[in-house]
């Protein structure tokens, strides 16, 4: 994994947006692998600011987000698809019929996850996957303890993931109890994987990530696998890895 270590989230987001902003300029028709979450939420700023100051242009780029919580609809301000519309998709020239999130409102939720997977099997894979990071190491929401292998997949959220997550709702009771999410196979199979991580709440997450061992129960560590991995960290986040000193990578700026 490559490590670009930046001061603070505000540079993270730089750094991360304009990634994807050359992966769209070099290749219009490109297919990003978009996640939610406050860790995004200043890339996405970021990107639409470009396309207001610098016209990049979505309108070849397919989407796939990672994830969506089970039972909320579309039109609810704490589904992962309001938050792309509010965050993204409303304020750049995307196509609607161009992004795709699970469903997390199907009725038949097998048949869903099976859907999901053959939409990411029809679009010629993902060129950037966006990645943030849980406290226990998930990613998209593949909890501690999922498979390598899966792919789209019904989960039962963690509670630790429901209580960090809650901050975003009413109140705990709010949040979901069950996500539907792409697997971790699908996640691998995305050509490149942009990790961001922010704030000392990351701290052990990130430690976990560069100090230990591959295991399901740290889903984060199959990145390690890999070949074309950028972790993006600030100071905060890196604090605990560098104490322990499986972070040597000097500070690279970019
Ligand atoms: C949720 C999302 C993840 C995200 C994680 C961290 O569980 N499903 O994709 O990475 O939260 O969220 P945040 O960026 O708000 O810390």
């Amino acid at each position: 994994m490559k490590l670009n270590q930046v001061q603070n989230y505000d540079e993270m987001s730089r750094q991360a947006a304009s990634i994807l902003i050359s992966q769209v300029r070099q290749n219009p028709s490109s297919t990003l692998g978009l996640a939610t979450g406050g860790t995004p939420l200043g890339i996405y700023a970021c990107m639409v600011a470009d396309h207001r100051e610098n016209a990049t242009s979505y309108a070849q780029v397919s989407t796939v987000n990672l994830d969506e919580y089970v039972g909320l609809k579309e039109s609810d301000s704490q589904s992962y698809h309001f938050y792309m519309q509010r965050n993204l998709f409303s304020h750049i020239d995307i196509p609607r019929d161009a992004t795709h999130i699970p469903n997390g409102m199907s009725p038949d939720l097998l048949a869903e996850c099976r859907r999901y997977d053959d939409l990411l099997n029809s679009l010629n894979g993902v060129d950037i996957q966006l990645l943030g990071i849980g406290a226990n190491g998930h990613i998209g929401f593949n909890e501690p303890g999922t498979s390598f292998q899966a792919r789209t997949h019904i989960v039962e959220l963690t509670e630790t993931t429901r209580a960090a997550n809650g901050r975003y709702f009413p109140s705990l009771q709010d949040v979901p109890h069950k996500a539907i999410t792409m697997g971790i196979a699908s996640i691998m199979e995305s050509r490149h994987i942009l990790l961001l991580a922010s704030g000392t709440n990351k701290a052990e997450a990130v430690y976990a990530l560069f100090c230990d061992e591959v295991s399901e129960q740290n889903p984060s560590s199959i990145l390690k696998k890999h070949a074309n991995v950028t972790v993006i960290a600030d100071e905060a986040a890196l604090i605990l890895a560098k104490q322990k000193g499986c972070v040597e990578h000097p500070r690279k700026t970019s």
